[in-house]
Formats: C-alpha cells, structure tokens, sequence
C-alpha cells in the first residue's frame, strides 16, 4: 500500500520538475530591446505594448492590464486584447497556478504579489498596491503588514529549499513544491479543511474548529473535531448509528 502511494506521488514530482524548468512567470514580462524598423507600436511581450520611434528606439511601454484590466494580453501590432496569440509566450501553463480551479493564488515567494489564474491555467502577476501590504487568499486581497508573519514567503532559488514540499501557512489548503531549478509549483488540497502531509505525500483533514464534519468516501462515517483542553482540538472519526447517515446540511446523523 505505502508503495504504491510512493510510486504514484514521486510521477507527479517528476512532472513537476519537468514542467518547472520551461515556465517562469518572471520572464514571461521582460521587455525586448529594439523595435522593428517602420513600426511605431508593437508588443513587448504578451501582456505589454511598447511605442517605438522610427530610429527602433523604445519610447515608451505599458501593460494592457493596467489600460484595460479586460484586455490583458498583447496581440499583433501591440493590440491589447482578452485573447492572447496562440502561439505567443502566455499560452504556456503556469506552474503557480494549482490544477484545481480558475481564481486568484498566492505567489509563494513574494507575498506581496499574487496571480490570476484563468481555465487554462494560464497565470497573470498583480502586485499589491502598496510594498508593505501583503496578500490575503481567504479575501484574495492585499491587507497593511503589521507584524513579520503576516508576509509568508519562501525562496525556492535558496539551495536547502530545493526539491522540498512546504505548506502555504496563511491557507494551509494550498501547498507548494520548490523545483530543482528553483521555481516553486503550486498544488491544492480538494477538500476544504485538508492539509498535505508532507510525511504522508497527500491531504488530509485536519481540525481547524469544532464540530462534525463529512468523511469523504463513506456517508456512514463523519469527522469529530472536540477541544480536548482550552487550546487543543482532537480529531475523532465517529461512525453513524445503524439505519442512519451522515447529513453534511444539518451536521448530523440523520435517517436517510
Ligand atoms: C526566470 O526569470 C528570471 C527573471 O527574468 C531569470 O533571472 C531566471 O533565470 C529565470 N529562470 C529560469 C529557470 O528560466
Ligand atoms: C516581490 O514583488 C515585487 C513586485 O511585485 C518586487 O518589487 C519585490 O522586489 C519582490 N520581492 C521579492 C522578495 O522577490
Ligand atoms: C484575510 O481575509 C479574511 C476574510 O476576509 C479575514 O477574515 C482575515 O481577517 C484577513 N486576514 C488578515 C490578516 O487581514
């Protein structure tokens, strides 16, 4: 059993690492150099136009989202708009976004930028407005710093945190995997109330307040999560009473 859980998990860090090395959210907004001859408007790269002189100097550039928030990707002769070319480097699938669901993630190196993450996880950096704000997934928002923890980070590039696991501490759901070559890559637990087990290699329910809650696989059974002193939770695994379910509405054994 334990084998075959191994097995499975070291194939998912393998494409991980593979993965890891192609992306780079960083490069995907560096600004090329010079301009084409002739042209006087193009795309820097696929989120920003730069404005060229006919001497292919750079005037200026700017990122589409900061014109028009809808129109985010750079096309063409620097046109912004809400589909990227498909041939274009923002097709590529961002490591930080989890395979789960489209929305806004942490960026587990710099706490005061976070990325959206759309159906193809393709991912878009936003920075927080402000440098000593930090971000916040449960509201997905930047919120002002006031003590050191409220900025959780992690360098992957630092060599003693390569080819580790870490927890996202703020929203423990979320977990992260500091590739070989020092990019980090983001997984999410499915269920609400999981915690990856680094030991383990997979989620599991941890109690995060008290009450009953369901047990995935088996309505029969449901979790028990009881303050055993004033600040220790316990978790129990109950099982229902005969005849009876568990009813994930009512948090109750309840006739079926
Ligand atoms: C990622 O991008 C940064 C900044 O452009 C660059 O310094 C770094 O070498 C890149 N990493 C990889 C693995 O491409
Ligand atoms: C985090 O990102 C901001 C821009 O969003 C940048 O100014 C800052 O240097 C970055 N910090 C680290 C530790 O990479
Ligand atoms: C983060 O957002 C949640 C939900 O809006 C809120 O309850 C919590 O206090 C926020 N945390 C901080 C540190 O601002």
């Amino acid at each position: 059993m334990m084998w075959s859980e191994r097995t499975i998990w070291w194939c998912i860090v393998f494409i991980c690492v593979k993965q890891g090395v192609s992306q780079n959210v960083s490069s995907l907004s560096k600004v090329s150099e010079n301009c084409e001859s002739g042209k006087r408007q193009d795309c820097a790269d696929c989120r920003t136009v730069k404005i060229c002189s006919y001497d292919q100097t750079v005037l200026t550039s700017y990122k589409c989202q900061d014109v028009e928030p809808d129109k985010p990707y750079c096309v063409g002769s620097g046109i912004c708009s809400s589909d990227y070319d498909s041939e274009s480097a923002c097709g590529v699938a961002d490591d930080l976004c989890p395979s789960t669901k489209a929305g806004f993630y942490p960026d587990p190196s710099n706490c005061t930028q976070y990325i959206y993450c759309d159906e193809k996880k393709i991912a878009t950096p936003v920075s927080c407005l402000a440098a000593n704000n930090a971000y916040n997934h449960s509201s997905s928002s930047c919120f002002l710093r006031k003590v050191l923890d409220d900025c959780f980070q992690v360098n992957c590039e630092l060599l003693q945190n390569r080819n580790k696991w870490f927890i996202y501490k703020p929203f423990p759901q979320l977990y992260f995997f500091c590739s070989m070559s020092g990019l980090p890559v983001m997984f999410e637990c499915p269920r609400e109330f999981e915690v990856y087990d680094v030991k383990l290699q997979r989620c599991k329910f941890e109690c995060r307040e008290s009450g009953r809650f369901p047990y995935p696989g088996d309505n029969k059974k449901y979790y028990e999560c009881v303050y055993v002193t004033p600040f220790k939770l316990e978790l129990f695994e109950q099982r229902c009473p005969l005849q009876l379910t568990y009813d994930e509405e009512k948090r109750i054994c309840n006739v079926k």
